[in-house]
């Protein structure tokens, strides 16, 4: 299904977010460049419905520098998705089979009301649509508009406990339906961590489309956790589980290679990996490499969580 979003001058008055309203969304979202959002938008209709609609959108702003979006056809062939083999082009062709109806979400842990909530369900919150850099602890990058909400809203609605302190995610676990998980090429299923300040950061999405469309999926249909400051691994895809813990829970890389991934995993320049240099990237579509920015360019809206921390020893 194709969601419509009309460009900024092809929008009525009414349907472009207030200046006002879009300056604070920019102050809020940060980083300057590559993030903007647009207001929420009602009625995001379940994918039964065959019909295209329109969606408010003030996409590229005259007074936003941005980063240049990245074509779409890029980012939906050039992928990590391990669940579906560890070659870029491997779960383009590999998804497609996927089938990601029926598809709950189970809420647990250390919450007042635990929930299972169907994706159609999840489909009716309120959407937004934000443009995001996309740094993969590989060296390339992306700019990649995303439809979805912030996680904040949906585990406000479990209400965390006192003793919730991380949110710990889980992929779909399913051999048939992910054949990559037929080989040991990591510990399945696929985990993923935040700090729970982490998690109800505003910044922090939950992603359920991307260019205007349904999530395609390769990039983690139907549902995946975008967290624009933090390498790509920690984005995890094709969500079934958010479980609010007491203790820093597990990941798939930090337990597959502990030395090379930690459980923070910002984006870091002045960090390497023990294998190569992080001070550079390249643009997926460029030729030359681009200076990578810490915290992917969200410091100014992101550092204050980690003040006090050595971002060396919680890489
Ligand atoms: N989630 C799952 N379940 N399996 C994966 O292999 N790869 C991660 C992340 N989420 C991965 C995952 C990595 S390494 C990156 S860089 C991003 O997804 C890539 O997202 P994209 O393919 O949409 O660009």
């Amino acid at each position: 299904m194709l969601f419509k979003f009309p460009t900024a001058s092809q929008a009525r008055e009414d349907e472009v977010t207030p200046r006002a309203l879009f300056l604070s969304r920019r102050s809020l979202i940060g980083g300057g460049a590559a993030a903007f959002a647009v207001g929420g938008m009602a009625g995001w209709p379940s994918l039964a419905d065959a019909a295209t609609f329109q969606v408010p959108t003030t996409r590229k702003p005259a007074d936003v520098a941005m980063d240049a979006v990245t074509p779409m056809k890029s980012a939906t062939t050039y992928n990590n998705f391990y669940e579906f083999g560890t070659g870029k082009s491997d779960p383009a062709d590999g998804a497609k089979a996927l089938r990601t109806r029926p598809w709950e979400i189970v809420i647990d842990g250390e919450v007042a009301k635990p929930i299972t909530i169907g994706i159609d369900d999840l489909l009716k919150f309120s959407m937004e649509e934000r443009i995001y850099r996309l740094r993969c602890v590989e060296g390339w990058s992306m700019v990649i508009p995303w439809v979805g909400f912030p996680l904040a809203e949906l585990l406000k609605r479990v209400e965390p406990t006192a003793n919730a302190k991380y949110v710990a995610f889980q992929t779909l676990l399913d051999p048939e339906r992910m054949y990559g998980q037929k080989s040991w090429v990591l510990n399945w299923p696929y985990v993923e961590g935040l700090r729970l300040d982490e998690a109800m950061h505003p910044l922090t999405l939950m992603a359920v489309g991307m260019y205007g469309e349904t999530m395609p999926n390769q990039n983690g249909a139907p549902i995946r956790l975008v967290v624009p400051w933090k390498y790509g691994f920690k984005s995890i895809k094709s969500v079934v589980k958010i479980s609010l813990v007491k203790e820093q829970p597990p990941t798939a890389w930090n337990r597959s290679q502990p030395r090379e991934y930690g459980f923070f995993s910002n984006v870091n320049p002045d960090v390497d990996h023990p294998r190569w240099s992080q001070a550079t990237e390249r643009r997926v579509g460029d030729f030359s490499r681009r200076k990578t920015l810490p915290f992917n360019g969200y410091g100014e809206d992101v550092a204050s969580l980690y003040s006090g921390m050595d971002l060396r020893a919680n890489f």
